[in-house]
């Protein structure tokens, strides 16, 4: 694998149903650049934490399983979410519960496993460029990303762009009990002393709450192309 500390990246940080997702992967096939959704290695590593009954209190070995997984995405030409092969198997599905997300959230307030996956991260920005995405991706992940941005909405729409997201893949799911996860999470996120969920000092914060996604990523797009023209 190449790598360059000099391929541009575009950081997209922000809470769960805020859009980040959509709109990076959107931004990376206009710009044919590489996406990394860190969400996603979080993820992984809660999910397979649980299934291979690695305890949660064990943070050397949580942060043993997060450098020795083999993780790959395979971008869907349609916008939707990228196929997550883990050590080869598909792995997709698993990670988008909203169990995950909890597991997640809870091996990302342990530094052992945020330094297990910096490396990871890093090897991620390639030429010609990396749409990252996630809650540090400009605050630490990438300092130096060319712009960084944060995408806010109020809980209660991101627990209504979840349900939706979650139905049409034909899960199961219950309003109010993943707008109160939701609220958790935020606070989890929020509230943990390694890397909490706040858009990095020199971010632009976007309110998507009254923006559909094209809205967003004309927003973002725009933002990126005068960063470049005048940097
Ligand atoms: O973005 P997504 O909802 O997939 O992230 C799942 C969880 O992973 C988040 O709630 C957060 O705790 C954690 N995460 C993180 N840092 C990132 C990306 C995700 O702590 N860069």
């Amino acid at each position: 694998m190449i790598t360059t500390g000099k391929a541009p990246v575009l950081a997209i940080d922000g809470p769960g149903g805020s859009g980040k997702g959509t709109v990076g992967q959107i931004l990376a096939q206009r710009l044919g650049w590489h996406f990394l959704d860190s969400g996603a290695l979080y993820r992984a590593v809660g999910v397979v934490a649980k299934r291979e009954n690695i305890s949660f209190d064990d943070p050397p070995a949580l942060a043993h399983l997060a450098t020795s997984m083999r993780i790959r995405f395979i971008p869907q030409t349609d916008g939707s979410a990228a196929t997550v092969l883990l050590n080869g198997e598909d792995i997709g599905d698993l990670l988008r519960t909203e169990e995950s997300g909890k597991l997640a959230s809870i091996v990302a307030a342990l530094p052992e496993v945020r330094r297990a996956l910096l490396q990871k991260q890093h090897s991620f920005r390639q030429p010609p460029g990396l749409v990252a995405d996630g809650r540090d991706m400009g605050s630490t992940v990438f300092p130096d990303a060319v712009l960084k941005v944060f995408l806010t909405a109020t809980p209660e729409i991101r627990a209504q762009r979840r349900y939706k997201q979650l139905i049409d893949k034909g899960f199961d799911v219950n309003l109010p009990r993943l707008l109160d996860e939701i609220r958790e999470r935020d606070a989890r996120d929020a509230g943990r002393a390694v890397s909490p969920l706040k858009p990095a000092e020199d971010a632009c914060i976007l309110d998507t709450s009254q923006l559909d996604i094209s809205g967003v990523v004309e927003r973002v797009h725009d933002l990126l192309r005068e960063r470049q023209r005048s940097g």
